[in-house]
């Protein structure tokens, strides 16, 4: 073989076996247990503490609000979903939850008009006026959207 080719074989497989070790040092142990990422990550996104509470966990003091939600058109909608995580609350109600996100992106994160959704589904244009600059609840209930 010629001298040339010979010293690129060699760099070449230096250069492999330099990619298996770096390789083996800083992959987790863990990866490619069940695919293409971190096996461990399952049972470390398991462990995070879930503070959503269930909708029907607020019948009991919020009689008026529930019921105007479970015979809305929002009712799909969990009261989580504006209100943010309410499991403290409903532990101690003397811890108020945060202010339940009114801005017009929150409400367009499900119904502005993308070709993603169903045809049927709800949707504005943003960029049709609707609404001009108020707020969406400055016309919609949150909590049944249909009535102004
Ligand atoms: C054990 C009774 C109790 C339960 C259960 C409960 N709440 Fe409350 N909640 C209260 C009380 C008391 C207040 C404070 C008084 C008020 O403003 O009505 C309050 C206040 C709130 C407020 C703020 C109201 C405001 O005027 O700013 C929101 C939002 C709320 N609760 C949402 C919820 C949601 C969502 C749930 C169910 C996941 C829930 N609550 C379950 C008793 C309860
Ligand atoms: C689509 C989002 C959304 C959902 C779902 C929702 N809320 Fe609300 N909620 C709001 C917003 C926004 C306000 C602030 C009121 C306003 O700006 O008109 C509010 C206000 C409230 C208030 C205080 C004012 C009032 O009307 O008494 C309570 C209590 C409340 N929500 C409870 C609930 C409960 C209980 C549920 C579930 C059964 C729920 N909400 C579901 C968005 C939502
Ligand atoms: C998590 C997604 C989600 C968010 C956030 C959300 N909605 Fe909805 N909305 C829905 C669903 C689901 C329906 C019911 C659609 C259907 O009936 O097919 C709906 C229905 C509606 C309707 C139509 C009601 C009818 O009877 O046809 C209006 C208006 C509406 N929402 C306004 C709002 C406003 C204003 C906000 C912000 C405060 C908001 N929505 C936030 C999911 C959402
Ligand atoms: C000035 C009052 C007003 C404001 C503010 C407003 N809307 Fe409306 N919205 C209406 C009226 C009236 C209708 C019914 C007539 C129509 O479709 O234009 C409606 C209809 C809708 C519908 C149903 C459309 C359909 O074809 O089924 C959705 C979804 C909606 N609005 C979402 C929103 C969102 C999201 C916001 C905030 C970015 C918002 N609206 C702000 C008055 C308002």
């Amino acid at each position: 073989m010629q001298q040339h080719l010979k010293k690129a074989f060699i760099l070449l497989f230096m250069a492999i076996v330099g990619f298996i070790i770096v390789r083996s040092l800083i992959v987790p142990e863990s990866f490619g247990q069940y695919g293409w990422y971190r096996g461990n990550a399952v049972n470390e996104i398991k462990s995070f503490n879930v503070n959503n509470a269930n909708s029907t966990e607020c019948i009991d003091c919020h009689q008026n609000v529930y019921s105007i939600w479970a015979n809305g058109s929002h009712n799909a909608v969990n009261c989580d979903d504006c209100h943010g995580s309410t499991e403290g609350h409903v532990d101690n109600n003397r811890i108020i939850p945060q202010p339940a996100n009114d801005s017009k992106e929150f409400c367009g994160l499900c119904h502005f008009r993308s070709v993603a959704r169903p045809k049927d589904f709800p949707q504005i244009d943003p960029n049709s006026g609707h609404g001009e600059d108020l707020k969406c609840t400055y016309c919609h209930n949150p909590h049944k959207p249909w009535f102004v």
